[in-house]
């Protein structure tokens, strides 16, 4: 992906050369409330999948509100592709224009009458040419699977449907990093399916994606990086090497993935080579035991 042309961050040593966004030494705490982030470093890597994973209350949601501008860190900064971002109009729309986050509950996002009128909403906004807007809600319909739903009545859409609508007005924006807040909690497993189909469609066409999750399994599927929320700090690295690894994910309130589990059990029965990936899902795993000339029957 694209390099920035701006400076780096402070820190020397952080994986920031690709960091389309960047969290650097920030601190927040709510008024009358916890401090829930102290001293944090964070990187959103352009063209990684990012699962950000941790319990209830660990701050996945702060964070996810501080990447995208919502909150403002009581110490330290937010870049955008290096280059920092100021809290004032003009660069709180540089960010928007970016960094869309769709928020857990699409009854807090949405609000106008119909589903094509919410969409529109924030290219509306950005002041786009009508001709600009329509070609824009289209598109996010389309990917969302929506556009039989257009003029449906927001209070009249189901759960799953307000979710994809919600998604939808971020997409519309065309932001270069979508970030979802738990978009899988509520969804019935074919909604799930659905959705995990159309984050694939958006990452494929160039769109750096960041979710928050409870979900480990979901999380090892679908991620490339993981991010774990621990009481010592945010843990970043490649998804089958944090969630295998028992310290952390005891650490993040987690358990091992049940296809981490089942590769330990496998290779301890001398069934699998310690190599051997993880599965991901029963037909990963059963083709592990299917005989081909690329790999050996156990
Ligand atoms: N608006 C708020 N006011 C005060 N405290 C809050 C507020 N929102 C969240 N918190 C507290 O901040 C911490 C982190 O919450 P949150 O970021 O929502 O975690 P998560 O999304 O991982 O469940 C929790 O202790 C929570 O109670
Ligand atoms: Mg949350």
């Amino acid at each position: 992906m694209s390099e920035p042309s701006a400076p780096r961050a402070s820190s020397p040593d952080a994986p920031g050369a690709a960091s389309l966004v960047a969290l650097r030494g920030v601190s927040y705490a709510y008024e009358e409330g916890p401090t829930v982030l102290s001293g944090l470093d964070f990187d959103v890597v352009a063209g990684r999948a990012l699962a950000l994973l941790g319990r209830n209350g660990s701050g996945k949601t702060t964070l996810m509100r501080l990447l995208s501008g919502g909150l403002r860190p009581a110490a330290g900064g937010l870049t955008l592709q290096g280059v920092p971002v100021s809290y004032d109009r003009k660069g709180l729309t540089r960010l928007r224009t970016t960094v869309q986050l769709v928020v857990q509950d699409p009854d807090d996002q949405l609000f106008a009458a119909s589903v094509e009128q919410d969409v529109s909403f924030g290219p509306l906004n950005l002041g786009l040419p009508d001709a600009e807007v329509r070609a824009r809600v289209a598109e996010a319909l389309a990917a969302l699977d929506i556009t039989a739903l257009a003029d449906r009545p927001t209070h009249l859409l189901s759960y799953g449907q307000r979710k994809r609508t919600a998604i939808a007005g971020a997409v519309a924006m065309r932001p270069r990093v979508l970030i979802l807040d738990e978009p899988t909690a509520g969804l019935d497993p074919d909604g799930q399916e659905r959705l995990l189909d159309t984050l694939g469609r958006l990452r494929d066409a160039g769109t750096t994606v960041v979710m928050a999750t409870h979900d480990v399994d979901l999380a090892l599927r679908w991620a490339d990086d993981a991010a774990l929320l621990t009481p010592s700090g945010v843990r970043t690295g490649p998804v089958a090497e944090q969630l295998a690894h028992r310290e952390l994910l005891a650490g993040a309130g987690l358990q091992l993935p049940w296809g981490i589990a089942v590769r330990e059990l496998l290779h301890r029965q001398g069934l699998l080579p310690a190599t051997e990936e993880a599965p991901r899902t029963p037909e990963e795993l059963a083709h592990l035991f299917t005989p081909s000339p690329a790999r050996r029957a156990p």
